[in-house]
């Protein structure tokens, strides 16, 4: 079936600029809800395209209920999604991922609208002594392992936790279709926003490194760099959406991760892979050195890390989707944006 209409919530971040270009490519109409358009400059201008800049923490006057009770389907994405957040506010960033999500929720209840929540591979929690088979993370059988409440970085994990359980419970007691998804660290390009100074800021990994790179200070290792993830490029990401927004029958009342298991490394040979691509694209023989800091130094009291994260994409793969880019490619296709884009300092742009 062909949705013509769908509401994109925090349609104008980085995975959301992303999904917009993708849908437009196919018939669809998109409305798309954010706090400002600055990713989506090009995507705005066509002509099946609805932008409305507000904050849903304002308070609704009726116009994302009007959004959403048009639409096919919501997909909502709207989320704080940077650890140093959640060590830094973790008040507001539950208020924002599960208080403010949650009406979103309720809303496609009372409009009988179909809701694509995103969620987060976090969820999954610590690695804790899990080995072998087990180490793979599976939508429906593996356990969700939080740390102690003292380490309140997992305060994220456990209220993204409890919106998948809220939207579970509307789809049993009030027929809600659903699909949530857990994204496996997704890179590419315009993934968070640089910084020009080590401490100006702590954007995701990929975008830290990066930022590193073009501005020549230090790439930092938390704890040494030896957790691992399993990275995604956009591309593959956004296409497998396509295939989720596509079988509503298929994945309704699924949780469905989307990542790519081939691609996992340490974070330590993250980073020297990005210098070596760095240096094959920029042709600058000087790349920034790599420095070890502890957790609590690099994002402050109350820290704790996730040490691997790899998803099973079954679900994704049986349907026929397969990711295109490994991780050199896919740091090859990212990095060469930023590199064409900024490595020219009198020519920076932050925005
Ligand atoms: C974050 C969010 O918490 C998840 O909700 C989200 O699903 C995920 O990103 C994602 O992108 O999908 P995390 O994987 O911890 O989770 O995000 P990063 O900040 O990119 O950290 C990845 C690893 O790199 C961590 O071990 C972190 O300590 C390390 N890191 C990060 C560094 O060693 N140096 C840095 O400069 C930044």
């Amino acid at each position: 079936m062909i949705h013509t209409n769908i509401a994109l919530f925090g349609g104008a971040g980085f995975i959301g600029s992303h999904l917009a270009r993708r849908l437009l490519r196919e018939d669809y109409h998109l409305t798309i809800v954010d706090i400002d358009d600055e990713k989506i400059a090009d995507v705005r201008s066509d002509d099946r395209v609805d932008f409305y800049e507000l904050d849903i923490r304002d308070g609704d006057d009726g116009t994302v209920w009007t959004i959403i009770e048009a639409a096919d389907v919501v997909i909502d994405l709207i989320a704080y999604a940077n650890p140093k957040q959640y060590v830094d506010m973790p008040l507001e960033v539950v208020h924002l991922n599960y208080d403010q999500n949650l009406r979103l929720v309720e809303d496609c209840v009372a409009t009988d609208t179909r809701l694509i929540q995103f969620s987060t591979s976090e969820v999954y929690g610590k690695t804790g002594g899990r080995t072998g088979e087990d180490l793979v993370f599976s939508e429906d059988s593996s356990d969700l392992t939080m740390g102690p409440v003292e380490n309140h970085r997992w305060i994220y994990a456990t209220a993204k936790q409890l919106l998948e359980r809220m939207v579970h419970a509307h789809g049993i007691e009030n027929d809600l279709d659903w699909t949530v998804i857990r994204p496996f660290n997704f890179i590419g390009r315009e993934m968070d926003y640089l910084i020009r100074e080590p401490d100006a800021g702590t954007p995701r990994v990929f975008a830290s490194f990066m930022s590193a790179l073009l501005y020549d200070h230090p790439m930092y290792l938390v704890d040494g760099g030896e957790n691992r993830r399993s990275f995604t490029h956009i591309s593959d990401a956004v296409e497998a959406m396509v295939y989720v927004i596509d079988g509503e029958e298929r994945y309704n009342r699924e949780v469905v991760n989307v990542g790519t298991p081939g691609n996992e490394t340490t974070i330590h040979d993250l980073a020297y892979l990005m210098r070596d691509v760095y240096e094959a694209q920029s042709g600058n023989g000087s790349v920034p050195p790599i420095k070890t800091v502890s957790g609590a130094e690099f994002y402050g009291e109350g820290y704790e890390d996730c040490e691997r994260r790899i998803p099973d994409v079954t679900k994704l793969t049986d349907a026929g989707w397969e990711p295109q880019y490994d991780l050199r490619e896919t740091l090859e296709e990212a990095m060469s944006y930023y590199v064409e884009k900024y490595d020219q300092p009198e020519a920076v742009s932050l925005d």
